[in-house]
């Protein structure tokens, strides 16, 4: 056991939330001396004899093996998004939708069950509605994820799960982290959040009680909108020794024998990647990586701007006659600023539902006028974006499970970028005039 008065205690824990995103998990490369983070576009990795690859194989000592399992630029990613959002170990795949995939797959298989919040961004909904079953996993949705009796309600004994977004895309519902959590925790069940629309520089929802976080990368944390990306962040905290996780507490023969609650705190993890990631394989690209830890390092001054821009559009939005109706956590007249406030004092997204009075056809006519808006199926770029979700993200959807996630038949969402706030409202009045022709 270490001695607590020689533990040395990691410099980097102290460090801002700025510093981190430039600096946690990279410094100068020891082979080139090259600064900024290098690719390393390697499949494989020379061992450097057969005890040191049986070594690496058995877990007994940490080291790259194969591109698909674990690559120094997807490591650098890990490391600092672990730290951003305070967590103990992460995982960077392929794209969003794998992390979530994963995260679920790593705790629930076939007879287990998951219960949701309904308000999810449409691809989470149709993995948890048609295809997590299909892998016989039953996903229940909370009618109402307000109100925790409903989660308690919902939980059997092969629950494995509570899932919800942080804040949803595109409602801006704010979730109660802190209840949630607590009711799973009161029945042995983590909580598993997508953290995406306000990333850990808004949201930190491990210190809210949250155990697992999950984001598309694609989104804020790449921020160009040049890569897809997800990652997994491992609180750390979550006991899975408490009766509903034998994947954690018996051994598994496909990793010799391993128990991975017995191997410390990132066995959350550790599974995923040693189990999942190698048999799933969605492993993210060495260069995808690269551009995610390129976004990473403004990652705070970019939200400070989007949030910045976000609420004077919504000001602007909830100004003009048009408007019925303005999605967003940032105004007080959202069931969810108060929450908002609480849980996000810095704002709580960048991304803005609104319902214009002449309904579809208005929308169609708003989007179809935008010219600095780029019309597309993301968020979370530099550029602002503009879609009409129940036509496109949603669409799989039916019209009663629209209005569950927050979609209703004319919304407009808007994910705000980083242009000039005067060009952006001289934009959207573009779009107001042709909605009204
Ligand atoms: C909130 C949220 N979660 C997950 C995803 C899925 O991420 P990806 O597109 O990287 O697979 C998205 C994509 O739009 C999203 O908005």
């Amino acid at each position: 056991m270490t001695d607590p008065a020689q533990a040395v205690e990691d410099p980097t824990a102290n460090w801002s939330f700025e510093t981190k995103q430039i600096h946690v998990g990279q410094s100068p490369d020891s082979a080139t001396n090259a600064r900024a983070l290098p690719i390393y576009q390697t499949t494989s990795y020379t061992f450097r004899d057969t005890d040191h690859a049986a070594a690496l194989f058995g877990l007994a000592e940490p080291g790259n093996i194969y591109t698909r399992i674990i690559n120094p630029t997807q490591d650098a990613v890990e490391q600092r998004v672990a730290a951003l959002e305070g967590g103990v170990a992460a995982l960077l795949v392929a794209s969003g939708q794998s992390a979530e995939t994963f995260a679920i797959l790593n705790i629930a298989g076939a007879g287990d069950h998951i219960v949701s919040s309904p308000r999810l961004y449409g691809g989470t909904y149709n993995l948890f509605h048609y295809t997590l079953p299909k892998l016989g996993i039953e996903v229940s949705f909370v009618e109402d994820p307000d109100d925790l009796e409903q989660w308690r309600a919902a939980i059997r004994p092969n629950t494995k799960a509570l899932y919800g977004e942080t804040v949803s895309n595109p409602q801006n519902h704010v979730l109660d982290i802190p209840g949630i959590a607590e009711v799973g925790h009161a029945e042995g069940i983590p909580l598993i959040v997508d953290n995406t629309v306000p990333t850990p520089y808004l949201i930190q929802p491990l210190k809210h009680g949250a155990d697992i976080v999950v984001h598309s990368a694609t989104k804020y944390l790449g921020g160009h909108g040049s890569a897809i990306a997800g990652v997994i962040v491992d609180g750390g905290t979550f006991d899975w020794t408490q009766g509903r996780f034998p994947g954690f507490t018996t051994p598994d023969p496909s990793y010799h024998g391993a128990v991975f609650a017995d191997l410390g705190a990132p066995a959350f993890a550790l599974k995923a990647r040693v189990q999942l990631l190698r048999d799933l394989g969605a492993a993210v690209s060495p260069f995808n990586a690269f551009l995610i830890a390129q976004g990473l390092e403004t990652l705070s001054l970019r939200i400070e701007r989007h949030v910045q821009n976000a609420q004077a559009v919504a000001e602007f939005l909830t100004d003009r006659p048009e408007v019925t109706s303005v999605a967003f956590a940032g105004l007080p007249s959202s069931p969810w600023y108060e929450r908002g406030q609480q849980l996000a004092p810095k704002g709580a997204s960048a991304v803005i539902g609104f319902e214009l009075a002449g309904g579809i056809d208005a929308g169609k006519r708003f989007v179809n006028a935008l010219t600095l808006h780029s019309h597309v199926a993301n968020i979370g770029d530099v550029r602002s974006l503009v879609i009409h979700p129940a036509s496109t993200t949603h669409s799989q959807l039916t019209p009663e499970e629209q209005l569950a996630a927050g979609v209703t038949p004319g919304l407009v969402r808007l994910a705000v970028g980083l242009e000039g706030i005067e060009d952006i409202l001289a934009d959207l009045r573009v779009g107001f005039a042709a909605a009204g022709e």
